[in-house]
């Protein structure tokens, strides 16, 4: 009789499951530190390490309950428990102290917010017609939306400030600004960006253009700027404002399908001043399958707003089609690039 061999899977095949039972309750990465933001348990270590009943008490939570959760995101280096069960700051959880330059708290609660837990939720129905599962889930497309709930702006422009605000110093020192002229920070939220740009260029003004709601309490209002930016609220798919000389567009375009992606781009053709330039500041992630943290976003702008992450040959596509041409592509000291157009 043949003995039919039994595949020997052995290590190889038990760490491949245990990768995908990991990935399976990914979710719960997102969970856990959206409850460790909200109980400010970053900012309760502070000063030295802490134990779990300890910090239970002073946050209101179960001590047993919030060991296992610190436990947990201690396993991927969020936080450290130590042999005599104190919870310390590590270098990944300093980010989510409130308090801290750079800090990722409001990012985190913007991306494990119901806005974008909804539309994750919604992926399948994404992928199966091409079409993003926020407005299905909230009754209007994202943006529409949030002119609806004043409390879903305030959480989205805090977080996109705080996830995106820590590169702008990189960009403005990235690209070579001349001393005089007018920048426009296209969709540019709360300004942080034209922020680094002025006070790096102290000869450049600058336009903060965006949704109304947006344009409260910009970034850009900051000493060193004084008397050399206004705020303009408009719907850059209709028109930008004329005359600038560098129109910044950053994490804009991935927000938006190529249609309207080319729209934004026309607009800023259209109004730009002779000789104009412009940039566009985004995450280019790499071909191949290496982990970039582009991917990511692309799939979560998929799903919240139909957009997508475009690589350099997409993006020239996008600039064919609103009379531009990519000149060259800047990286940064951050994750994101800076991709420089001209009329062409
Ligand atoms: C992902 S955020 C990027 C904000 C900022 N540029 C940054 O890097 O943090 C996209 C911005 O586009 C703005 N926006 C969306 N639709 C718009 C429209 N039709 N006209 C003008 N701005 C719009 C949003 O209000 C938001 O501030």
């Amino acid at each position: 009789m043949d003995a039919t061999p039994t595949p020997d899977h052995g290590a190889a095949d038990a760490a491949a499951a245990a990768h995908l039972k990991e990935l399976t309750l990914g979710h719960l990465y997102s969970a856990a530190l959206r409850t460790a933001a909200e109980l400010r348990i970053a900012d309760r270590l502070a000063d030295g390490p802490r134990t779990a009943a300890d910090l239970a008490r002073d946050a209101g939570a179960d001590a047993s309950a919030l060991r296992r959760l610190l436990r947990y995101l201690a396993s991927r280096e969020v936080f450290r428990e130590d042999d005599a069960g104190a919870f310390h700051l590590t270098p990944a959880a300093q980010p989510l102290r409130t308090d801290v330059p750079g800090s990722l708290h409001p990012a985190v609660m913007m991306f494990t917010d119901e806005l974008f837990l909804r539309s994750s939720a919604g992926l399948g129905d994404t992928v199966r017609t091409g079409k993003p599962a926020f407005p299905a889930a909230f009754g209007a497309p994202f943006f529409e939306y949030l002119a609806t709930d004043a409390a879903a702006r305030e959480t989205f422009d805090t977080g996109m400030a705080a996830f995106s605000g820590p590169g702008d110093a990189a960009v403005a020192a990235a690209y070579p600004f001349p001393a005089h002229g007018t920048v426009v920070d296209v969709g540019g939220g709360r300004g942080g960006l034209l922020r680094e740009v002025l006070l790096r260029h102290p000869g450049l003004t600058g336009v903060l253009f965006d949704q109304e709601p947006a344009l409260r309490e910009p970034l850009v209002d900051t000493p060193g700027t004084a008397g050399r930016w206004r705020t303009q609220p408009g719907d850059f798919l209709a028109s930008v404002p004329d005359g600038g000389d560098y129109y910044l567009v950053k994490h804009v375009l991935p927000d938006w399908d190529d249609d309207n992606a080319v729209r934004i781009l026309a607009s800023c053709r259209r109004a730009m001043a002779p000789g104009g330039r412009v940039l566009v500041v985004d995450a280019v992630p790499p071909r191949g399958n290496a982990p970039h943290p582009g991917k990511a976003v692309d799939v979560m702008m998929m799903a919240a707003l139909g957009g997508k992450g475009r690589d350099p040959q997409e993006l020239d596509a996008l600039f064919a089609r609103a009379g531009l041409r990519r000149t060259r592509i800047l990286p940064t000291d951050g994750f994101v690039s800076v991709v420089e157009a001209v009329a062409s």
